[in-house]
């Protein structure tokens, strides 16, 4: 396959999306324990505390993709999910623990967050395969594999009682 120039203005976007969800997975990693810690079904808080293993091995997985492409690792603020981020604890503050609700919104915010992860993804990996990085574009489709489950998880969570209970609890609880 041909690589193409080391120094094209692909490959300088290519760095700056891989800094950007960077910065997204390491926020991530910080956020995911408070969402965890405000849900208020136990199987809420499993699928919030084993996203937060896998996206430890995200950002381990960033690390190496730098490597691999001869880059320093350096991470580029990402308005987007700092706004995700931002919207999840609104909605933290706007619910009353222990209700249904709360986790209604938790799962907004924890979905939005993941579909905003499989569209990095999803483009870095076409990207990395076009520029010649073939292993990075391996190691992130792994983790964008995991993304995509997380996200799947988070609706069977919804669908199977959460928003039902919900819809159950009276306004103003
Ligand atoms: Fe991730
Ligand atoms: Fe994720």
């Amino acid at each position: 396959m041909n690589a193409g120039v080391a120094d094209s203005n692909l490959k300088e976007f290519f760095l700056d999306q891989l800094q950007d969800i960077y910065w997204a997975e390491k926020k991530l990693v910080k956020t995911l324990p408070k969402l965890e810690d405000a849900a208020t079904t136990q199987e809420l808080r499993d699928a919030f505390s084993n996203h937060l293993e896998e996206t430890r091995n995200h950002v381990a997985r960033l690390e190496d993709v730098f490597g691999m492409i001869g880059e320093e690792v350096n991470a580029t603020k990402c308005p987007a999910m700092a706004g995700i981020v931002d919207e999840g604890s609104d909605i933290i503050d706007e619910t009353e623990e222990g209700s249904a609700q709360r986790d209604v919104g938790l799962i907004f915010a924890g979905q939005k967050a993941e579909h905003y992860e499989i569209a990095t993804y999803g483009g870095l990996i076409q990207l990395a395969k076009t520029l010649g990085y073939n292993d990075a574009a391996n190691l992130m489709y792994q983790t964008l594999t995991e993304e995509k489950k997380a996200d799947e998880l988070l609706t069977q969570i919804a669908e199977r009682n959460v928003n039902y209970q919900a819809s159950m609890e009276p306004h103003g609880v």
